[in-house]
């Protein structure tokens, strides 16, 4: 039976929630590679909320995905041929490949990862773009203190995961926020945060005081919306917060209205937002250092991996709702 190539392409852009209707599966030949390319198999997809603002049009740091055009997305892809002579059959790559099954791409821009040294999914998540991110927000922008309580939301996930274990190893105590018991249990019986409070509690601002007894010195914002509005409040005097995400409001028509900003002012806060690619030697630094910690089992992770690429418009729909646990990532069956 002849391969074809199964792609997912954006349809429409959504105002509001992601549903199917976004998204077209196509099935057609595989790519030929041009001269300089190579024919790849993606085998792994990384989903990510970053996602969502490229199915926008709206403006921001980076290009939105063309009507009719594959999604976005990395990929860990095993090389099926490539004419140039640079890879062998087999070889493991990485790079922005998008929801497909089959790309050909410039060999120039691969990234050849040796499975020798670990999974390769890990390329996708704790030592890739979301560990990556942890690394330069927590070390660089929210910088906990020996002592210092460092709270992050999305503590579970992909980012999350990796920014509290490096503010522990850093000296802070670290708080997560995660949504449901069964993510807060994980949160603090395998990743080893003293504590973790659910921010699906009807209570939750009150066990989040709790819990901060101290207040709040160094927040690392994923979520945005209620989450942040019952962090803000907690925060002390002269507290960083990095900015990293607000993935919680990325199906928001509308900003929604607060937190009261005002607070940066008379806290004399530092808010400091920033973009993962604007730092690109931290790549390098933290596969060398979060690589190392990985290898040695101090540093855990968790992936959430979806078979079947046909499931992927669901899965990124469950990502933006919470339902994912820990990296997500598309096996490309
Ligand atoms: N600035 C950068 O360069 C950069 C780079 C990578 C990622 N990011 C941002 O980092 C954040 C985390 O990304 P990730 O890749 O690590 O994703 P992730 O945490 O693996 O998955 C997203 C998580 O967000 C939480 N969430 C989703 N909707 C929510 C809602 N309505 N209210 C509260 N929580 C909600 C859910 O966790 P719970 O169920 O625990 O709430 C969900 O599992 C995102 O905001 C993302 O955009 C920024």
């Amino acid at each position: 039976m002849t391969e074809t190539n199964l792609r997912i392409l954006l349809r429409a852009r959504p105002e509001g929630l992601v549903g199917p209707e976004h998204f077209e599966v196509s099935e057609g030949p595989l790519p030929s590679p041009r001269p300089g390319e190579a024919l790849l198999r993606n085998r792994f997809l990384s989903l990510d909320p970053y996602m969502r603002g490229r199915m926008s049009a709206a403006k921001s740091y980076s290009a939105p995905v063309e009507i009719g055009a594959v999604m976005e997305g990395q990929c860990v892809s095993q090389v099926v041929e490539d004419p140039t002579g640079r890879f062998q059959a087999g070889d493991w790559v990485l790079g922005g490949f998008g929801w497909q099954r089959f790309s050909a791409v410039a060999v120039s821009g691969l990234r050849k990862l040796d499975p020798q040294t670990g999974p390769v999914t890990t390329a996708l998540g704790v030592l890739g773009m979301p560990g990556t991110t942890a690394w330069v927000g927590t070390t660089e922008l929210a910088a906990p203190r020996p002592g210092e309580t460092f709270v992050v939301s999305a503590a579970s996930g992909a980012v999350g995961s990796v920014a509290g274990q490096i503010a522990m190893r850093m000296g802070a105590r670290v708080v997560g926020i995660a949504g449901g018991a069964e993510k807060c249990a994980f949160v603090r019986d395998e990743l080893g945060f003293p504590d973790c409070v659910d921010h699906r509690a009807a209570d939750f601002p009150e066990r989040l005081r709790a819990a901060c007894s101290s207040g709040i010195d160094a927040y690392f914002e994923n979520v945005g919306g209620a989450v942040q509005k019952a962090v803000f409040p907690l925060l002390n005097d002269f507290g960083r917060v990095a900015f990293c995400g607000m993935v919680a409001e990325y199906n928001d028509d509308a900003p929604a209205p607060g937190p009261n900003l005002m607070q940066v002012v008379r806290k004399r806060l530092s808010l400091r937002g920033f973009i993962v690619s604007d730092h690109p030697r931290a790549f390098a630094d933290w596969r060398s250092t979060g690589g190392e910690w990985v290898r040695e089992g101090s540093l855990k992770y968790r992936e959430d991996v979806v078979r079947g690429l046909e499931g992927a418009p669901e899965a990124f729909m469950g990502l933006l709702a919470g339902k994912n646990f820990g990296k997500l990532v598309i096996e490309v069956t």
